[in-house]
């Protein structure tokens, strides 16, 4: 087949003597990771784009130069490989996940779904009774899985599971750092300075360091997928949630600012943002609201009209998890009945 205006860029980089064109026509703009994202247009599309400056008549002579190659015709229309076509993505077969907080609500909800979908599981959490109840509950169900106790804020426990992890399979797929604590309902100018440091050293240094150490074994694997809980607080402030706040803001931030560094290494980041959902932390509320006396002016608004049941963030988490998310990366996922409307 001569050369035609529908083939791709793509199809020009891939073929030697057409990649050779390109090169002699557009030295500079050939190695520029921007045409490589443009492999999907063609030669006409390119030229076309504001922000492309390739004279016509440069384009004219490139076409020139193409017309005697020969290109192999296409038997079908080459579109993103078919639903159909794909493996299963909902399956997890083979992938090693450590979740944190795995004792409780959503990381052992969470847990539970991965296992059954065939994930080899590190499950990771403060308190190890309810870490290995979550543990029987996994094996229970036929499901692999090791528990290690750890504080997620202390940098030695974090490099301690991942280690773990290491020896145990040979591998990281997926950091689930989930694992977080609330903080108690309290005007801005009460909040001590201990409140303030034990909010942000759980749920923000924590993930920092399980990003940081995951991110190291995940470099040099040369991929892998770290996903955050952040909350609907990472999005919108809550009344009298300010460290709360700040803390999940936070977890916003480093999932944007890794995600950005190592796009382009395999690796992806992103975080999930439930609203209300029914879990211990949840529970907790209405007897810390009774002993300090202290009530909020305001609640947040699950518009639907109920709290999530912990299967139903898991359902979101397990997607992530599979090979289903490709494409997101840095995305910041609500999941929260309504409640950022
Ligand atoms: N429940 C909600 O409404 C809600 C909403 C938005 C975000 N979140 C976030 O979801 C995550 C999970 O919360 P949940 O609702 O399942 O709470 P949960 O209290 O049921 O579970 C949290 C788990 O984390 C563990 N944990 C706490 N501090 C730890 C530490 N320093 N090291 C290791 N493990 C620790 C706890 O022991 C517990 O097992 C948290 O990050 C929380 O901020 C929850």
């Amino acid at each position: 087949m001569a050369y035609n205006e529908n083939i791709k860029i793509g199809d020009l980089l891939n073929h030697e003597e057409a990649f050779a064109v390109l090169q002699k026509h557009l030295p500079q703009f050939v190695s520029e990771p921007t045409f490589k994202m443009a492999s999907n247009f063609t030669l006409d599309q390119l030229v076309a784009l504001p922000q492309v400056n390739i004279p016509l008549s440069t384009l004219e002579a490139i076409k020139n130069d193409l017309a005697p190659i020969g290109f192999v015709a296409e038997k079908t229309p080459q579109t993103h490989a078919a639903p159909s076509s794909r493996k299963n993505d909902a399956s997890l077969e083979g992938k090693v996940i450590i979740v944190t907080g795995a004792g409780s609500g959503i990381g052992r909800a969470s847990a539970v779904l991965m296992s059954a979908r065939r994930a080899k599981l590190v499950l990771v959490d403060f308190n190890a009774v309810t870490g290995e109840e979550t543990l029987e509950l996994v094996r229970k169900n036929g499901g692999e899985a090791v528990f290690v106790q750890a504080d997620v804020s202390r940098g030695e426990d974090v490099q301690n599971y991942i280690q773990k992890a290491i020896e145990t399979y040979g591998k990281i797929d997926v950091a689930f750092n989930n694992a977080g604590i609330l903080q108690k309902f309290q005007p801005f100018h009460e909040i001590s300075e201990e409140e303030f440091s034990r909010v942000i050293d759980v749920n923000l240094k924590g993930i920092f360091f399980g990003m940081k150490y995951a991110l190291q074994v995940m470099e040099k694997q040369g991929y892998g997928h770290i996903i955050n809980t952040a909350s609907t607080t990472a999005i919108r402030a809550e009344h009298s949630l300010a460290a709360y706040t700040a803390s999940k803001h936070g977890v916003a931030g480093l999932t944007k600012a890794a995600a950005i560094e190592y796009v382009r290494k395999g690796i992806r980041i992103n975080a999930i943002c439930p609203g209300g959902v029914a879990t211990t932390l949840t529970a907790a509320v209405p007897q810390s609201l009774q002993e300090s006396g202290y009530v909020p002016e305001e609640f947040p608004n699950m518009r639907i009209g109920r709290y999530a049941e912990p299967e139903e963030l898991a359902e979101l988490v397990a997607f992530m998890a599979s090979d289903g998310s490709s494409y997101m990366t840095g995305s910041i996922i609500v999941a929260d009945g309504g409640l950022t409307l």
